[in-house]
């Protein structure tokens, strides 16, 4: 960092959104060094931060072992925010009080603004804001006032104005909560620094491509190309940086949507001549899959039967270096920071570099989704894959609840081609982060003609989401649920129900399994 640049310190306490947060400021223009909650006093001081952002995490700041962070950091005298865990660690250090509440609170959540402040500043009362949290402030320390509460709970902001402390209980840094950004950008004014916001150009694009070419060289590198935007663009990436010397691999698991497999053969052979080797292992995942429900094991044993296909077929390429698509998301909810919760296992290819003496490269793991889609525009990738719904890693076995045959299998195929069908041809496939069928697994008595008949729940799942992190049910017409809901009953004959998921992540994600 340059002398005199203006930074921020985010210390991570274990939060899914830590990188939000971070990504959120770098986005008006300011740097921030992510640290974890050991870090040393004297090294915050070197530093000499503009401000300090403590943020979320999963633990309860009371218990014994919970990270925590030197009390002398509130007497530094830089600006400090603490968001979730952070205003209750805030809380809690400075001896107000902090238990855990009778009711959690999960999701978008009315605030109301009883004082004002300056991180509150051009914020109005009965906004939406997300929250995620069991625990609460219920005692504030000395110094400090209640800015504003919630329906039922007080103390959801809190400050200090003269030492320039601040405590929120609810995520600015998700899009779900309204004026978050503004609240981020008001910290930072409090900070002495004036936020501006940033943009990915053809210059940015071109550097990345550069950085692979300097890394590979002439060597040979793999890809294991899912159709999916961010495997798509890293794999073109790497392409335009190496060209021949890049080998892509489809591994046709038999867990894909109808029509996927052609569609992909279609733009990159066709379009790109990319060389791209596909590989039927239908077989063998299924074989592998026989009777397994739980979910997990489901997400690991998917993982290590792609591996294992990936390695016999990519051994013979003599290759140095394996691409791979992954994005930030990936890294946080594998819990790649330090004090985070696995929330579920990513597919991906991750035993395979060792076992194979690979290097690494993965163009995309400081992006998120919309960043990634920002790159691909760059790229010139068509509309119909920058666009392309998200696909999670184990394929549709993670939208069957238990087992999965290959009997399941289709029946969620013919829903799901319905759905899509019926979707793109509104406006709302434009909204939808993701729309798709579940096959859940229930079944319920229903009646056809004249006769009882005990068939399968289908269920619908439709998300607004910027990122990954959060996200909101799409509140779609009814008008279209029942076309849809028509169409399965009548289309797919198994199927004699189908219901609507009205959930928002938090708590839910977006997969059900
Ligand atoms: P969840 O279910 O975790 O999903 O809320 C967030 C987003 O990630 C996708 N997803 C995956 N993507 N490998 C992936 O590449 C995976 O194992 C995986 N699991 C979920 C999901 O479709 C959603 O868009």
């Amino acid at each position: 960092m340059g002398k005199g640049a203006k930074m921020i310190i985010l210390i991570d306490f274990g939060s899914q959104t830590a990188h939000l947060i971070a990504r959120r400021i770098r986005e008006l223009g300011t740097d921030v060094m992510i640290a974890v909650p050991e870090v040393e006093l004297e090294r915050i001081k070197q530093l000499k931060p503009q401000g300090i952002i403590l943020s979320g995490g999963p633990a309860d700041v009371f218990k014994k072992g919970a990270p925590t962070t030197n009390p002398k950091i509130f007497d530094l005298g830089a600006p400090i925010l603490g968001i979730c865990y952070g205003h209750q660690l805030m809380g809690h250090l400075l001896r107000g009080k902090v238990i855990t509440g009778s009711k959690k609170e999960f999701g978008p959540v009315e605030l109301i603004i009883e004082k004002s402040s300056s991180l509150l500043s051009g914020v109005p009362s009965g906004i939406t804001v997300w929250m995620s949290h069991g625990n609460e402030v219920v005692k504030l320390p000395e110094g400090f006032v209640d800015n504003a509460r919630t329906a039922t709970k007080p103390h959801t902001v809190i400050s200090n104005e003269n030492k320039k402390l601040y405590g929120i209980q609810f995520h600015p840094e998700v899009v779900h909560t309204e004026y978050g950004e503004q609240i981020l950008e008001n910290f930072l004014r409090i900070c002495g620094i004036a936020p501006k916001r940033r943009k990915f150009s053809r210059q940015f694009v071109d550097n990345l491509i550069q950085d692979v070419k300097d890394s590979v060289r002439n060597e040979k590198v793999i890809c294991a190309l899912s159709g999916g935007v961010d495997s798509s663009v890293a794999a073109l990436l790497v392409h335009k940086a190496i060209s021949k010397n890049l080998t892509s691999y489809y591994i046709d698991s038999g867990l894909m949507r109808d029509g996927e497999t052609e569609s992909l053969q279609k733009v990159f052979s066709q379009h790109y001549k990319m060389d791209i080797q596909i590989i039927d292992a239908k077989d063998k995942f299924f074989r592998a899959l026989k009777g397994i429900k739980d979910p997990e094991e489901k997400r690991k044993l998917i993982g290590r039967v792609f591996i294992e296909v990936f390695e016999t077929a990519a051994e013979k390429t003599g290759a140095k270096f394996l691409v791979q698509g992954t994005i930030y998301p990936d890294v946080i909810e594998s819990a790649g920071t330090k004090h985070a919760q696995v929330i579920k296992s990513h597919h991906n290819v991750g035993a395979l570099p060792e076992k194979m003496n690979l290097a690494l490269i993965e163009p995309l793991r400081n992006f998120y989704k919309d960043e990634v889609r920002q790159i691909g525009e760059i790229l010139g990738l068509p509309k119909t894959i920058i666009n392309r719904q998200p696909f999670p890693g184990p394929g549709l076995a993670v939208r069957i609840i238990g087992d999965v045959t290959e009997e399941k299998l289709e029946i969620l195929r013919m829903a799901d081609k319905i759905i899509q069908q019926e979707v793109e041809k509104t406006d709302w496939i434009k909204k939808l982060w993701q729309i798709f069928a579940v096959f859940t697994g229930i079944k319920t008595t229903g009646v056809r003609g004249d006769g009882r008949v005990y068939g399968e729940t289908i269920a619908i799942r439709a998300i607004e989401a910027k990122d990954a992190m959060s996200a909101s049910f799409a509140k779609l017409p009814y008008e279209l649920l029942e076309k849809i809901s028509l169409r399965i009953v009548t289309e797919v004959p198994e199927v004699n129900r189908v219901v609507y998921d009205i959930t928002n992540k938090p708590p839910a994600t977006m997969e059900w399994e």
